[in-house]
């Protein structure tokens, strides 16, 4: 019950689907609070507090943090979690869809991870957490910019896993990789698409967004403490 007791969380596109589920098993956890900064606002909670932003949009989200400095002073978990399809085989992809999906789906977590993070280095801790995808670990059909982005986002990884503890800083960065999970972002794949995947996945079903929430809550609690660089594949053995 209190595995992320004290702690305070901000979660990108937390209105619904898998943020959603991470913003309540954090909270269920004991977080002091939790921030869903999105788009749109979901159901109001105790202890959560829903900021309209959009990731791409960096005279927001540069506001918006100095404004939670002032009042918080610290920041001790970050899910990059917002992100978007615009599927097409890449005979059809058009440069808007490219460009949409790269610019939230990369461009925001740099921007997100851009502003927050000094905030953890002045606190000389921290844990960032991004959603990446199988599908940026693998490949898929139809989302050439899609596994662009989550593939950038391990680079991103790997990268902040060494960049950010240099100066001593206990900032710890690791990636999840879902593999399909039912949520909305689910509902524009046909089912002749998600069939062959359920049937290639060794437990034969799709993931729950509570099954990545239970992985983020790992990662942003000390249970986690010396894993940094890390991209959990959490898809059922899809990749095997
Ligand atoms: N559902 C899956 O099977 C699956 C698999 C692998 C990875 N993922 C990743 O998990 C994350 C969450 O996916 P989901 O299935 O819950 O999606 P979803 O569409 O249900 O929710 C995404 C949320 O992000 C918000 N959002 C979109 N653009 C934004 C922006 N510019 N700024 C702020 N918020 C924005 C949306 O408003 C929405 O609330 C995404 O990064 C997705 O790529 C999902």
């Amino acid at each position: 019950m209190d595995r992320l007791k004290g702690k305070i969380a901000l979660v990108t596109g937390g209105a619904q689907g898998i943020g959603r589920e991470i913003c309540l098993a954090f909270l269920r956890e004991g977080a002091e609070l939790v921030i869903s900064a999105d788009m749109q606002l979901g159901e109001e909670l105790p202890n959560l507090r829903q900021v309209q932003l959009n990731v791409t949009n960096r005279e927001e989200i540069a506001e918006f943090v100095a404004n939670l400095k002032e009042e918080l002073g610290r920041i001790d978990v970050l899910v990059n979690n917002a992100g978007i399809t615009r599927d097409a085989l890449l005979e059809k992809m058009k440069p808007e869809m490219w460009n949409l999906v790269l610019d939230v789906n990369l461009t925001g977590v740099f921007n997100m991870t851009q502003a927050i993070a000094p905030v953890m280095m002045a606190n000389g801790k921290g844990s960032i957490i991004n959603i990446s995808s199988a599908a940026g670990v693998y490949g898929n059909i139809g989302q050439s910019n899609y596994a662009a982005t989550k593939a950038g986002v391990v680079g991103l990884t790997y990268t902040w896993a060494k960049e950010l503890p240099r100066k001593g800083a206990d900032i710890r960065t690791n990636a999840i990789a879902p593999g399909l999970i039912m949520t909305d972002m689910m509902k524009t794949v046909p089912d002749k698409v998600l069939e062959p995947i359920r049937e290639k996945t060794p437990l034969k079903r799709l993931g729950t967004p509570q099954e990545i929430a239970n992985t983020a809550l790992f990662l942003a609690s000390d249970e986690s403490s010396f894993i940094n660089g890390q991209v959990l594949s959490v898809d059922g053995g899809l990749r095997l």
